[in-house]
């Protein structure tokens, strides 16, 4: 009888455990849609898409944004409110969203897919390819995230903030040495590039 209690006791916390999370996941990713979308496809080319990214990559980035290793006025107040439960549900939800978008046919740009193959860093010998794949879509091995069909205007300025070093939550500065030696206008047309790929 008691081991009947006990188990019905369980189960019950086990319930409410499951109940809490998703309740308050509703109330607070309300907050994340006036800025990513409600399917994590944003209006605005300053914030990301986050629909269909890597989960891992996703609660990297609010976490960091938590403990202030990624600093950015709008997101670390944003994440002030999330435990790692809300963060793990948020995380889930938009890497399960499409991030298929229409967009209008453009020209092919030529010069930024030779800078996306091109051996950047001779330290290194890696090409953005080398660890983001040949069509964007990141890599497990190096925790590298999906880039393909990013806003433009995001991704030049987060390439920026690396060059800077305002952004320092790559892994190995991995980041930060490859965007070491690019200029203003291979950093535009890399991102033209990237946001176009498939
Ligand atoms: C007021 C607008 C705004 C709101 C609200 C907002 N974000 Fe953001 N978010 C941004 C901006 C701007 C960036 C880009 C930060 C940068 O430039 O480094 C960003 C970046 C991110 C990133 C990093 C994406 C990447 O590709 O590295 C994640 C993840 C994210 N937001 C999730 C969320 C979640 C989850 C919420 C809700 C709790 C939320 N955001 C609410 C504006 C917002
Ligand atoms: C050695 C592996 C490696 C190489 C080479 C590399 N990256 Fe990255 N990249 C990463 C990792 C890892 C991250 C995730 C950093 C983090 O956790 O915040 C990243 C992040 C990014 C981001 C941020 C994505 C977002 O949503 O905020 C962009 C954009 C990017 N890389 C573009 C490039 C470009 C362009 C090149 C070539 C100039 C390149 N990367 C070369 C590993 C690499």
């Amino acid at each position: 009888m008691k081991l009947l209690s006990f188990m019905i006791a369980l189960l019950l916390v086990t319930h409410n455990a499951l109940a809490a999370p998703l309740a308050a996941f509703n109330s607070k990713t309300a907050l994340c849609f006036g800025c990513h979308g409600s399917t994590g496809i944003s209006d605005n080319s300053f914030h990301p898409i986050l629909a269909g990214q890597k989960k891992s990559y996703l609660i990297k980035q609010l976490t960091d944004f938590k403990t202030a290793r990624r600093q950015e006025e709008h997101m670390s107040s944003m994440v002030k409110a999330l435990n790692a439960a809300d963060i793990n549900d948020i995380a889930a939800y938009f890497s399960g969203q499409s991030r298929k978008r229409a967009q209008a046919n453009r020209l092919s740009n030529a010069a930024g897919k030779q800078l996306y193959f091109k051996i950047i860093s001779a330290e290194t010998n890696l090409s953005c390819s080398s660890c983001h794949g040949i069509d964007g879509s990141g890599d497990a091995m190096t925790a590298a995230p999906i880039i393909a069909a990013q806003h433009a205007n995001y991704l030049i300025k987060t390439l920026k903030d690396f060059r800077s070093h305002q952004r320092h939550n790559d892994p190995d500065d991995a980041m930060r040495m490859m965007t070491e030696h690019l200029t203003d206008s291979e950093i535009e047309i890399l991102a033209d590039f990237i946001s176009t790929m498939r």
